[in-house]
């Protein structure tokens, strides 16, 4: 193994920390970094036998976000390793590193390991804090146990035909998804807001053009809250009765702390 690939979905910026991290102490040349999440029209790159790809995706309603998915079912491989790795807000990861497998493995790739990995929740406040500030120390010394483990995983194998797949958890059918209304996204301050055009830019979905005022698509909004995070401002607000209830339970039920699990 020679080369390194990365590839993310990273509206909030965990999922790119995470796998930045991993691939940083892998000991490979970086040859391709791409956030599908902010490259929408750029092509998925090219695989080859001798590069280690590293796909990371977060995780939206136990499952893998659905617009992640097309731009990854681009990605062709003849049999090159990968590595799979899912971030979560502290509540589950589901079947989210299943459905990725099943994505990997119909592109042709061959799984390495994967993992289950934590960042701050996309709904998180400092008033309402869930996973405030993850991945933090603990969590990136992990990202770095998980590539040392993968590169002495990799390191005696002379025939990627060798390699064994790890079991990876997760049930069929995959947990249904959740229908979100198109009247629920983030609503914008016009008192605050300068136009400035960074919401519509961050926005993976394009959901976002700015008209007299910032207008928001709700058909195409998954809630990911990049515009809102984003946003110099702070005029992109999610301040909505039914995201506020989500937000509190979140709250209340996944404080405890939960810890990255590998599989290898
Ligand atoms: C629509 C949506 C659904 C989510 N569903 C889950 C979930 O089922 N379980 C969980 O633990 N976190 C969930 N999260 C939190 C994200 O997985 C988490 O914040 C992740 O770190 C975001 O990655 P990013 O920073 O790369 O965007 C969800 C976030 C969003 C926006
Ligand atoms: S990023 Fe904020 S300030 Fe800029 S256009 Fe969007 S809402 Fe307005
Ligand atoms: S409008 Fe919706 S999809 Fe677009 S960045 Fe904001 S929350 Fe994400």
């Amino acid at each position: 193994m020679e080369t390194l690939s990365l590839i993310y979905y990273s509206p909030t910026g965990t999922t790119k920390k995470i796998v930045k991290e991993i691939g940083q102490n892998m000991g490979l040349e970086l040859i391709s970094e791409n956030n599908i999440a902010e490259n929408k029209t750029e092509s998925i790159p090219k695989t080859s036998n001798n590069c280690l790809t590293i796909i990371g995706l977060p995780v939206y309603g136990g499952r893998i976000p659905i617009t992640a998915i097309e731009s990854l079912k681009k990605l062709q491989s003849n049999q090159s390793p990968v590595v799979i790795v899912v971030v979560y807000g502290n509540r589950d990861y589901d079947d989210s590193l299943l459905e990725l497998k099943e994505i990997a493995s119909n592109c042709g790739f061959k799984i390495v390991a994967s993992a289950a990995f934590i960042g701050e929740h996309s709904f998180s406040s400092n008033e309402k804090p869930i996973a405030k500030n993850r991945p933090d120390k603990q969590d990136l010394e992990k990202c770095r146990d998980f590539a040392r483990m993968i590169t002495e995983k990799l390191k005696d194998i002379k025939d990627i035909n060798m390699l064994s797949e790890p079991d990876i958890p997760g049930n069929y059918p995959y947990k249904e998804r959740n229908q979100l209304p198109a009247s629920i996204h983030p609503e914008t301050d016009n008192d605050r807001c300068n136009q400035c055009g960074i919401c519509v830019d961050s926005c993976p979905t394009n959901a976002i053009t700015i008209q007299e005022t910032v207008i928001t698509n709700g058909e195409l909004c998954t809630w990911c809250c990049a515009c809102v995070n984003h946003c110099p401002e702070e005029a992109r607000i999610f301040d909505n009765p039914t995201i506020n209830a989500v937000k509190e339970k979140l709250f209340l039920n996944c404080s405890i702390r939960k810890e990255p699990i590998y599989f290898v």
